[in-house]
């Protein structure tokens, strides 16, 4: 079967579109919308078992950073093809974001049917700071609000990690666990929300480069999981971090938190850098901020970092650290999950 109908058959499923007996691809309303949080894994994702169906090779948790994120409206339109305008410019068909895009809005459609889709980050794009989460997840509740499937969340996760995987944990606020799922069709690959809120918790965005990073996550993927001989330990030490991370929320542990995940990143990260060609998203000033943090942990004071596919850094720390925090990285953007308004 072709890639493009092992996709399109796993959304007719989810959303339960049979042509003759219940079509499900007719818009409803003028136009649909959806608004969706980034999120931040704290035991992450890297590697595919399924490239086509975007299947993990390892269940990961995450927090979700409310007032970061996609604001996404969809219509169908006029024209013969489809337009995408980011953050207020219309972009070029050939644009690899429009590709990407499109090729996603394909399952959703008949072959003569075209989408006018304008979306706005509050987060640049592709900064490592995982905007492709959040406008995946928005744009699946834009689908959703249109053609007014009302789907449960769990259907809308599943979809949209069909866009990104860890667009798979930005439906929810708060806490987030994606489960990796055994089965091949995909349909036990979803996240779902954790529902235990931490107030006092933190985090800090260090911006060290907001450019478009050098290898996509998909690609860095790939090729980690074909040409590293380290990626073995990969799965197992994810899983086992996963459970830490959710012991140490039931338990409001910081230290368990904080230790987990940032042993968790510099793994992941580990396994990139040992991949032929090698991998490597850091830069300098990245180096530079783990080191005043691995400082700051000398003096006593109770602060982690985690990172992605990019070379910035996120910060956890309690509130309660958040003057000698402030005092060691004075341009940090400081998000309180729990305290936000989402
Ligand atoms: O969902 P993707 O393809 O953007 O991959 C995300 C990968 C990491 O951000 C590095 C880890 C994660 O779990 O979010």
């Amino acid at each position: 079967m072709s890639k493009q109908r092992q996709q399109q058959n796993f959304v007719h499923q989810v959303i339960g579109h049979h042509p003759e007996s219940n079509p499900k691809l007719t818009a409803v309303k003028r136009s649909g919308k959806g608004i969706a949080p980034v999120n931040i894994a704290l035991s992450k994702y890297w590697g595919k078992r399924d490239e086509v169906l975007n299947l993990p090779m390892n269940g990961s948790v995450s927090i979700s950073l409310p007032g970061l994120g996609t604001e996404t409206t969809i219509q169908i339109a006029q024209a013969g093809q489809d337009s995408v305008r980011l953050n207020g410019k219309l972009l070029e068909p050939s644009n690899p974001f429009v590709k990407r895009l499109s090729h996603f809005l394909n399952p959703f459609r008949t072959a003569t049917v075209f989408f006018d889709v304008v979306t706005t980050n509050t987060v640049p794009t592709a900064a490592g700071l995982a905007s492709s989460a959040s406008g995946y997840a928005a744009l699946v509740l834009a689908l959703d609000d249109l053609f007014a499937w009302q789907l449960a969340s769990q259907q809308l996760s599943l979809l949209a990690r069909l866009g990104s995987g860890s667009a798979s944990r930005s439906l929810f606020s708060g806490f987030s666990i994606w489960h990796m799922g055994r089965q091949a069709d995909g349909m036990d690959s979803f996240a779902e929300p954790i529902d235990t809120p931490w107030p006092g918790l933190c985090v800090g965005l260090v911006k060290v480069d907001v450019a478009q990073k050098p290898i996509s996550s998909t690609l860095g993927m790939q090729n980690t999981v074909n040409n590293c001989d380290l990626y073995q330990a990969w799965p197992k030490q994810a899983e086992k971090d996963m459970a830490k991370i959710l012991q140490a929320i039931q338990q409001q542990d910081f230290n368990l938190l904080g230790q987990t995940a940032e042993h968790n990143a510099l793994s992941m990260h580990a396994t990139m850098m040992a991949t032929w060609p090698p991998i490597v998203y850091w830069q300098p000033e990245s180096v530079a901020a783990m080191q005043t943090v691995w400082q700051l942990r000398e003096q006593g004071i109770a602060v982690y970092f985690t990172m992605d596919a990019g070379p910035n850094l996120k910060l956890l720390f309690p509130e309660t650290e958040k003057p000698a925090i402030k005092q060691a990285f004075p341009e940090l953007s400081i998000i309180e999950p729990f305290k936000t308004k989402r």
